[in-house]
């Protein structure tokens, strides 16, 4: 069974492998900008900004040269900017400590800024085609959901998911890790999809252990999540979450570095319906900001001025 399944969807992949920027020559470096980015952003929108961001930075070495400004700026309309000053330092200390070269040794690779669990073997099989698992939630549900036969939802402990990785190493087909988790991710997003699989027609539905589940009690099987709603606030009656408020300020620091504003002002260009009583939400996000080192911010009395950190 093990052997079946990458078997499968090596083939599948093989007619319907997409086509993406970043995996076009398996530029260790296009890769890494393209887990940064793909971390909570969707594919079809990173995949413009992707282009401009490796046009503007052509190579891991022009990255490290940017100022943290113009590393923000490129990254605007993506959101989450803090990855954007991650990714930056990311190629900073590549730059310091390995001569430009990105490590392909695990435990080098996970010490530097923004590497996870996932991010270190996203890099290591994308762009190195080294054998290690590289699950996300949308590996994960295909792996539970054929292996198991269990569909997500339920957390999962860290016993395992240590073992869900040992397993998962198990099924990696011999030089073909870059292929297979490329697999793995068209697949996720098109056929083993989150709430509505394609189980009918999916190739591997004779020997996959949650098809039979999913023919006789689809609505149990699935278990369909409530997405989480995020912390925010409500602008013109609908929930935004605080995210767009402060990439709305990041924005306006960019086109009015070092210009004095009042609070009130600021309030009204981040939020239409932006009143006084809002102010301590405000200077709330604009801590965050500071925090995170994505804006330089000073206050006096109800006078603000903003620029992007140097
Ligand atoms: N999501 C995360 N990494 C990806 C990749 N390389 N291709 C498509 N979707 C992804």
């Amino acid at each position: 069974m093990q052997n079946f399944f990458p078997t499968k969807i090596l083939e599948w992949y093989s007619q319907h492998k997409r086509d993406l920027p970043w995996r076009t020559n398996n530029s260790p470096y296009y890769v890494l900008v393209s887990e940064f980015m793909l971390q909570q952003t969707q594919v079809p929108r990173v995949i413009e900004k992707f282009k401009e961001f490796t046009e503007r930075f052509p190579t891991l070495q022009d990255l490290a040269k940017a100022s943290k400004a113009e590393v923000i700026e490129s990254w605007s309309g993506l959101g989450y900017n803090r990855r954007a000053l991650l990714l930056h330092r990311f190629a900073q200390q590549v730059c310091e400590k390995y001569g430009g070269e990105i490590p392909q040794n695990k435990e080098e690779l996970q010490e530097l800024p923004g590497m996870g669990p996932y991010t270190t073997g996203a890099i290591l099989s994308f762009a190195f085609n080294l054998p290690e698992p590289a699950i996300d939630v949308n590996v994960r549900r295909i792996y539970l959901r054929f292996f198991q036969g269990r569909d997500q939802g339920l957390p999962m402990s860290r016993k395992e998911e240590q073992e869900l990785y040992e397993f998962a190493k198990q099924t990696i087909p011999q030089n073909k890790s870059t292929d297979f988790h490329n697999a793995l991710m068209d697949f996720g997003s098109s056929i083993c999809t989150r709430n509505t699989p394609s189980c009918n027609t999916c190739p591997l539905q004779n020997n996959c252990a949650f098809f039979p589940l999913y023919k006789n009690h689809k609505e149990k099987a699935l278990f369909v999540m409530e997405k989480k709603k995020e912390q925010g606030t409500i602008e013109n009656g609908k929930h935004i979450p605080n995210r767009i408020f402060r990439g709305r300020m990041v924005e306006f620091a960019r086109k009015n570095q070092g210009r004095e504003v009042l609070i009130y002002d600021l309030g009204k260009v981040i939020k239409k319906d932006y009143q006084n009583n809002e102010e301590k939400w405000l200077l709330s996000l604009l801590r965050k900001l500071q925090n995170d080192g994505l804006l330089n911010c000073q206050k006096v009395e109800n006078k603000l001025v903003l620029s992007l950190p140097r």
